[in-house]
């Protein structure tokens, strides 16, 4: 049965508010990308920069997994790497996919010369996107707003691209922290206004990325990456923007496990938990102040549909049926996923999830 709803009153919001939900609300990272057929036919015409670029592509792809799939939440079409190019940046995208900066920033006077860009002025069609986006939604469903946590995006802008050990992002916190911790308080405000401004043009919740987080040891892991996302988050619920009622912030630290107790303190209301911990062991040692995001490993849309299901139910039960939980994957979809296996995952969680009284 279709779910009459408002948006204020979806079920994803509520999730992340840790109230009562008929059924556990779903929504999957990297939900518009490369296993789509659709967004792979937006892609033949246009490069990756230019569909970020261009508000009326970006609120197409963005819509597509929400057409296919009645996904639960809508994130914006963009990239967590958009605004280091209004830093000062510059950002190529390759034909293999992945991201590269040429001039990496490595030293005290490569930090000084990043500006912190006010969002209106330097990525208008990010704000756009948005606008039309919840236009085109008229209600549907929420949409998520997202940044690039500040120490994933100071790995990219040290590195240069991606990275297995990042070398040049430890050598300049353990050489000179001093620089790494002015990078990091650059990308925190940066981080912040940019929220701000998505939220401000009508993303109903933010997601933060900390996808690489889980490189660092528990140290510093506090003292690197917690610290700043902690700040973005204070920054946020500080800021005149900040609606009544709060718009839900989710902040995702990608291998989390090592970390939960710190993690449980970062002022979320939602925190995203990867595949590798049980996510009732995380709600266990969180305690129920804090909603929870995800965790299926996403490497499990290629079982078949049978066991699928089976490592669906896995999850829902781990978390259990008390309030205040998201599914989601671990991580992002893989690109070579078929999206009759994505559908589903998502008809399995609709209706193992179902809660007596509805
Ligand atoms: O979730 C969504 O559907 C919204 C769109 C979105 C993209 N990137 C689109 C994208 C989001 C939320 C991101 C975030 C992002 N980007 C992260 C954090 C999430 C994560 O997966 O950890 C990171 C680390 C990046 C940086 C990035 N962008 C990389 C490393 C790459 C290349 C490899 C890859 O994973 O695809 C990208 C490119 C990118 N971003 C694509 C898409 C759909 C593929 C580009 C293409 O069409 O060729």
């Amino acid at each position: 049965m279709a779910e009459a709803q408002t948006t204020t009153e979806h079920l994803f919001l509520r999730a992340c508010r840790r109230q009562p939900v008929e059924r556990t609300p779903v929504w999957m990272m990297r939900q518009a990308g490369r296993y789509l057929p659709q967004y792979l036919a937006v892609r033949a015409k246009v490069s990756f920069l230019e569909l970020c670029k261009t508000p009326e592509l970006a609120c197409e792809v963005t819509l597509q997994p929400i057409d296919e799939f009645g996904f639960d939440a809508a994130i914006l079409f963009s990239d967590i790497l958009i605004p280091l190019e209004a830093m000062g940046m510059e950002l190529v995208f390759e034909a293999d996919g992945g991201p590269k900066l040429p001039g990496p920033v490595r030293d005290r006077a490569g930090v000084d010369a990043l500006v912190v860009p006010d969002p209106e002025d330097t990525l208008p069609f990010v704000l756009d996107a948005v606008r039309l986006i919840r236009k085109r939604l008229a209600g549907r469903v929420p949409l998520i707003g997202f940044a690039g946590a500040p120490f994933t995006l100071a790995t990219y802008a040290v590195e240069g691209g991606g990275s297995k050990s990042y070398p040049h992002t430890k050598a300049l916190m353990y050489k000179d922290p001093q620089a790494a911790h002015a990078l990091l308080d650059k990308l925190a405000a940066c981080c912040a206004t940019y929220l701000e401004a998505q939220v401000a043009a009508g993303a109903q919740a933010v997601q933060i990325f900390d996808s690489w987080a889980g490189i660092l040891s528990p140290r510093d892991f506090r003292e690197f990456a917690l610290r700043y996302a902690r700040q973005v988050i204070d920054k946020l619920r500080a800021s005149p923007a900040w609606r009544e009622g709060g718009v839900p912030i989710i902040y995702f630290a990608n291998g989390c496990a090592p970390y939960l107790d710190d993690y449980a303190s970062s002022g979320a209301d939602v925190l995203g938990v990867d595949w590798r911990v049980d996510i009732g062991e995380v709600r266990r040692r969180v305690g129920n102040g804090v909603a929870l995001q995800g965790n299926l490993d996403p490497t499990c849309l290629f079982l078949p549909p049978d066991a699928l299901r089976e490592r669906v139910r896995d999850v829902l039960e781990s978390h259990g049926p008390g309030p205040g939980h998201i599914f989601n994957l671990g991580h992002g979809v893989l690109p070579n996923t078929n999206p009759e296996h994505v559908r589903v995952m998502v008809e399995a969680v609709r209706q193992l999830s179902r809660r007596g009284n509805s």
